[in-house]
């Protein structure tokens, strides 16, 4: 087993740092709300006990396999406490395409946050893991992910209707891309804007 841990990434607002055990009341803080987890294939934590097999079973396995997912976003100003996760997981790393995965507090919505930590994901799954593509994708139900995912730098892809089957219904996926080309062209100009 390996003690790989995805490395400290500092943006201008945001540490985005690995998982630890001592995170699991900030995180139930959010996993717990219905409506973090409206749109999300996983369920609202019921309880203490589903954010620690959350930070055992799958953040620590993850660790395990050198995978770099999930990272805790927090704020500089309070480095302490975990206000989402950001990471990539590969689809196939002998083709180098890899997803990038998001989810945020509430309490922090609508700050641009995600696109903030998510270009700093991008950045390290194009220069770091050598990745060829990042896809990503929300639901149809979810404009205000699909926004922020354009705001990270993702391209439209098209929709795959019917492609999600979560929480005992079908949902059409709104699929998002970006190659090492796109990345290398979009690092050169400035984030979007918030009326962009
Ligand atoms: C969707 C989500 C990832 C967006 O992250 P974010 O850091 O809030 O992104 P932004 O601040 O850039 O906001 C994106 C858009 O959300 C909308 N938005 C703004 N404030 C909002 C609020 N309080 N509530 C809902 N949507 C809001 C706006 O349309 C905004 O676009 P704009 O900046 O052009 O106005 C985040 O809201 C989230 O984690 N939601 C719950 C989990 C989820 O749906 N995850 C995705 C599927 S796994």
């Amino acid at each position: 087993m390996s003690d790989w841990r995805p490395p400290i990434l500092e943006t201008e607002r945001l540490y985005l740092r690995p998982i630890e055990l001592s995170d699991a009341d900030s995180i139930f803080a959010y996993a717990s709300n219905e409506e973090v987890a409206l749109n999300t294939s996983w369920y609202a934590h019921d309880s203490m006990e589903a954010t620690h097999n959350f930070i055992e079973n799958y953040v620590f396995e993850s660790y395990a396999n050198e995978i770099p997912e999930p990272w805790g976003i927090t704020l500089k100003e309070n480095p302490e406490m975990l206000i989402g996760t950001v990471g990539l997981t590969w689809d196939s790393k002998s083709k180098r395409c890899m997803r990038f995965h998001y989810g945020l507090s509430d309490t922090f919505w609508g700050q641009g946050i995600i696109p903030e930590a998510g270009r700093a994901i991008l950045d390290y799954g194009f220069k770091i893991c050598n990745a060829k593509r990042i896809r990503a994708y929300c639901t149809n139900r979810n404009p205000s992910a699909a926004r922020c995912l354009e705001k990270v730098g993702f391209l439209v892809e098209g929709v795959s209707r019917s492609s999600l089957y979560s929480k005992g219904e079908y949902r059409d996926a709104c699929n998002f891309g970006v190659l090492d080309t796109d990345w290398a062209e979009h690092s050169k100009s400035p984030p979007l804007s918030k009326s962009a």
